[in-house]
């Protein structure tokens, strides 16, 4: 079986390369797979919006694999699939409604394996770091496996809808030798994008900032991570875009300093289920509130984003503003989602 480091960059505008392939980070994701599954999850959501779906994964199956909470993640999963006319097995292994035959004690590896018998691919979310590469890369499973969340780790097709949503609401160019940019290309200069609030803890953030840094842009990347002192981006992330040198890193702490000329205010939730000690939660859960007060001040082109669910980070007085865009993000998620598993199933 491949390392991670073997899959780097292997997701090309090839459709061939998605076939059967996991996908556990954003490192695997060419600029040219980028495009590819842009212009696939464009596709998608015209095809939703003219009729509905199609049948092209008719009798297709998703084992849809939940150890950690979700609402967006797993239904959009479930929707894209049935979208696409096929179908899903749920698992629910969270901690309040554990149905699945870990609670006797077997292994991830084991559960993934028998599901996999009855499947075609695997969406798997789990609260251990590392725990669903080890699942796709180790040698057990045969069929692929999607990270739809590993602990503190990657949320890989989330950084993929976020993407897709900031180059289709700001025209971003993606810098693809000898192919044509399906954007409009409308966005001129750097695209200076803020990250707000529980950087520590946020996958999607990790994996969203890697991915950005990583793609090649016809802009010079700005990324600010603004955040509490004891909620800073970790190392291992601010290391990665590091070797990208299109890619320029600030640390922000004050948020009205950090809007200052963005183009993309992408704001997180302090991760409450993270904290081993509630004083520490509580010490940071307040940090930023979004509000009518800080969008006054703010670019009148920016766009706010939120992987959701959100707590209070954003007031809902925001949800009106022009520049929220997290509702239309979430839907693209599932436009995304169709695009990911048509690659992965064979049927762009
Ligand atoms: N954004 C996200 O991963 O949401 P869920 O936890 O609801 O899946």
């Amino acid at each position: 079986m491949a390392t991670l480091t073997e899959l780097t960059d292997q997701l090309t505008s090839d459709p061939a390369s998605w076939e059967g392939s996991p996908l556990i980070s954003v490192s695997q994701i060419s600029t040219s797979g980028l495009q590819l599954l842009f212009q696939t999850a464009q596709s998608m959501r015209s095809l939703v919006r003219s009729q509905g779906g199609d049948e092209r994964l008719k009798r297709r199956v998703l084992a849809s694999v939940f150890y950690e909470a979700s609402t967006r993640t797993s239904c959009s999963f479930q929707a894209a699939m049935m979208r696409l006319g096929g179908t899903f097995i749920h698992v629910d292994g969270g901690k309040g409604g554990n149905t699945s035959a870990s609670k006797k004690g077997e292994s991830l590896e084991d559960t993934i394996k028998c599901l996999e018998c009855y499947t075609d691919a695997t969406v798997l979310r789990h609260p251990t770091t590392g725990s669903v590469q080890k699942v796709a890369l180790g040698g057990g499973t045969v069929k692929p496996v999607i990270n739809a969340g590993d602990g503190v780790g990657e949320h890989p097709t989330q950084a993929l809808l976020d993407f897709f949503t900031i180059w289709d609401e700001l025209g971003i160019s993606l810098d693809v030798s000898g192919g044509e940019d399906v954007g409009e290309g409308k966005h001129e200069g750097p695209l200076v994008v803020v990250l707000l609030g529980d950087l520590k803890h946020g996958r999607t953030v990790h994996s969203l900032a890697k991915l950005l840094a990583r793609s090649s842009l016809k802009h010079e990347l700005v990324l600010r991570y603004c955040s509490p002192k004891a909620l800073e981006m970790p190392e291992h992330v601010k290391d990665y875009v590091k070797d990208f040198p299109n890619a320029k890193q600030e640390l922000y702490t004050d948020m009205i300093d950090a809007v200052k000329g963005a183009h993309v205010l992408y704001v997180t939730r302090v991760q409450r289920e993270r904290f081993e000690n509630p004083d520490d939660y509580n010490a940071v859960k307040g940090a930023y509130v979004v509000d009518k007060s800080l969008m006054d001040v703010a670019p009148s082109k920016m766009i706010v984003m939120h992987p959701l669910p959100r707590v209070d980070e954003i007031s809902t007085e925001v949800d009106s503003d022009d520049r929220a865009c997290y509702f239309r993000q979430m839907e693209n998620g599932m436009f995304v989602r169709m695009a990911i598993l048509a690659l992965i199933l064979g049927a762009p």
